[in-house]
């Protein structure tokens, strides 16, 4: 008998940014946010976990096929530890379940995108490391449970195991229990809305979201004016996904964005994850909504220079024509994404 299990995790992308711990070993953040979760078809990882009596002791991990270490008290081995834990309390109820909270565990996984890159990888990864043991240990818990244990392995990443539009609630208690990512709307609520994304670059981020939000806590002073705002854009933004507003969500979306860089620029060393490629992105969206009278897209950049797109379905040949007028896929690269940008003119035409 093969006691194995396969599951897959799209990405998120934070429209009302995480950004700052409040606890850094339970990952408890310091404010609440808000995502779209991209459908299954694009941007995931899926991962595959085994657990066989006969592994030699201790649990391996295989990323793009390379291993990485699976430190019992680090990220991967808290989530594996406490997932373990909730089998074992199955095995204890009922003795007829093979006892494979005891065997050791190999998981491999793939992001079929940029790992690293300010593309969420995190995110998906760690959803889908603690789907594929849940399903293998076919563990009752729901997907608002499950985000506990994901959000131990990379915050963002709770808000990964729900579709739809997200929310991870930042919770008041001291032990977390109460900072667990929720549906607002799922996906069928407004399934005209559409993200692009423009992969600038897939280059590893030079400073990891990790790294990068503690030095934010430990040496920005307008994070704390950042922690003041958060609270009425997440009632603002939930209302206007509520009533399918676009522009209201897309005001809030790309200011949001905009507050969060200006929170890294504010540290201290500073941390640019936008470049120019990514600026000029910010003034073909401007220049775009200007010229159609109404805001009809919204920008979003994470921990890097990758922009996110959002758009309404009916305004996506309007986006998709100003981002290939302005930055041409370049004849030469293989990648279909990546951008190559060519100087802006003073006046946009999209027409
Ligand atoms: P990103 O912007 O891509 O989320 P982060 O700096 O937040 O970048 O996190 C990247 C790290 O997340 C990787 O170095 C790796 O440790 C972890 N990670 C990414 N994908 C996976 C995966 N599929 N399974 C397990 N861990 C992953
Ligand atoms: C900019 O979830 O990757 O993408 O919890 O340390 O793993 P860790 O950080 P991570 O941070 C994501 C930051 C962000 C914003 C967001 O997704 O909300
Ligand atoms: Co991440």
């Amino acid at each position: 008998m093969v006691y194995e299990a396969t599951a897959t995790a799209p990405v998120n992308i934070a429209c009302i940014k995480y950004w700052g711990k409040r606890d850094t070993k339970l990952i408890l953040p310091t404010n609440s946010s808000l995502s779209v979760t991209l459908d299954q078809d694009h941007l995931r990882s899926t991962t595959t976990s085994r657990a066989d009596e006969s592994f030699e002791k201790g649990d391996r991990l295989w990323l793009n096929g390379k291993e990485e270490v699976v430190k019992p008290d680090g990220r991967l081995g808290v989530c594996i530890k406490e997932l373990r834990n909730w089998r074992s309390v199955e095995e204890e109820k009922d003795s007829s379940l093979p006892k494979l909270s005891q065997w050791p565990l190999r998981i491999a996984s793939y992001n079929n995108f940029p790992t690293a890159a300010g593309l969420a990888s995190s995110a998906s990864g760690l959803a889908a490391l603690v789907a594929s043991l849940a399903r293998l240990y076919q563990l009752p818990q729901n997907a608002s449970q499950l985000s506990l244990i994901a959000r131990q392995g990379s915050g963002s990443a709770c808000r990964s195991l729900f579709g739809g539009f997200v929310a991870w609630r930042e919770g008041e208690k001291s032990d977390g229990s109460d900072s667990l990512a929720e549906e607002i709307e799922p996906q069928s609520h407004w399934p005209e809305m559409h993200a692009i994304i423009c992969v600038v670059s897939d280059a590893k981020k030079g400073t990891s979201s990790t790294s990068g939000m503690q030095r934010t806590v430990e040496t920005s002073t307008l994070l704390k004016e950042r922690l003041k705002i958060v609270p009425e854009r997440m009632k603002l933004i939930s209302k206007a996904i509520k009533d399918k507003n676009f522009e209201e969500f897309a005001k809030i979306t790309m200011k949001d964005s905009n507050s969060f860089h200006s929170v890294c620029l504010d540290t201290f060393p500073p941390i640019f994850y936008l470049n120019d490629v990514s600026k000029s992105i910010i003034s073909v969206i401007e220049e775009l909504n200007k010229s159609n009278g109404k805001i009809i897209a919204a920008y979003t950049f994470d921990a890097g220079p990758n922009a996110v797109i959002y758009s309404l379905k009916e305004n996506i040949p309007k986006v998709l024509g100003a981002i290939n007028k302005f930055f041409p896929t370049s004849e030469e690269s293989k990648d279909p994404f990546k951008l190559t940008p060519v100087d802006l003119p003073e006046n946009f035409d999209y027409k």
